[in-house]
């Protein structure tokens, strides 16, 4: 099935043109497509990787960023000003999901993952006893993550519920693995659905933070900020999450230097404290 596509100039560029994809029944579920009409011929592969044969290869992550790079060899004089490019976007169907805000749960059910203290027993500061646990106990379950995934791609909007699991190692309260989004510039929000948690932040550069939630809550999540979550209560603690596709993770940051902060229970009661192993 071919395209509709709508056409557009791009501004200052004489002999650019973009077609946008109006309509497209996806044949590979690619993120997207991009086609030199007149001048190359291309090959398409899946996720985001465009080879330009005979011209060297360009890895695009969005259609902006083909643009992008499409025009910086055309200013490089490597290709001719006299081709268009055409753009195709999955279009993806409306839909809704049913959201259980004591589990997390999602109906249809849709991805799913867990992380288990085997997963990341090196993040607690009390590695001992989370030694001891795993030993003993086994391996507890401590947070659990349903998921919408969607093409990565610029404009869609991934969302996900995180439940996390009430419980200590070593006195530290249940947590997330934590990360900065591997595009620091793009935020996130958080929504509190049940239970009670913490929202630990920090940058790069010695900002850090920590936001209570509980249901209701709406926290907002800068750009350039690292986010953990963590349940402070009794109960399981439950938010959704929704950011932009493009953003990323970057876990390894935190999995080497950790968070300046820790949350410990005293008392029944949260207590934010400084992580003597940070960095
Ligand atoms: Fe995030």
């Amino acid at each position: 099935m071919s395209p509709e596509t709508t056409s557009r100039s791009v501004s200052g560029r004489p002999g650019w043109r973009v077609d946008t994809a109006t309509s497209w029944s996806p044949l590979h579920g690619s993120l997207f497509c991009a086609t030199y009409l007149d001048l190359l011929p291309c090959s398409l592969f899946y996720q985001t990787t465009l080879l330009l044969q005979g011209e060297g290869l360009l890895f695009c992550v969005s259609a902006t960023d083909f643009i992008a790079a499409a025009e910086r060899l055309w200013l490089n004089g490597n290709v001719s000003s006299t081709f268009g490019a055409s753009i195709i976007m999955t279009l993806i169907q409306p839909f809704v999901t049913e959201v259980n805000f004591e589990s997390g749960a999602f109906t249809p059910r849709r991805g799913v993952y867990q992380r288990r203290l085997s997963d990341m027993a090196g993040m607690y500061a009390d590695r001992d006893e989370a030694a001891r646990i795993l030993a003993g106990e086994g391996d507890r379950l401590i947070y659990e993550v349903h998921t919408v995934e969607l093409p990565v791609e610029e404009g869609q909007i991934p969302h996900c519920t995180t439940r996390i699991l009430p419980g200590t190692i070593g006195g530290e309260c249940h947590m997330t693995k934590g990360h900065y989004h591997a595009r620091r510039e793009q935020g996130e929000v958080y929504f509190g659905l049940s239970g009670r948690g913490m929202l630990l932040l920090q940058t790069a550069d010695g900002n850090a933070s920590e936001l209570e939630m509980v249901a209701g809550s709406a926290a907002y999540v800068p750009p350039f900020w690292a986010h953990r979550t963590v349940n402070i209560g009794a109960e399981d603690f439950v938010f959704f999450s929704i950011w932009e596709a493009r953003a990323g993770h970057d876990y390894g940051t935190i999995e080497r230097d950790g968070f300046r902060k820790l949350v410990m229970l005293r008392d029944g009661e949260p207590a934010v404290v400084d992580n003597p192993k940070y960095g």
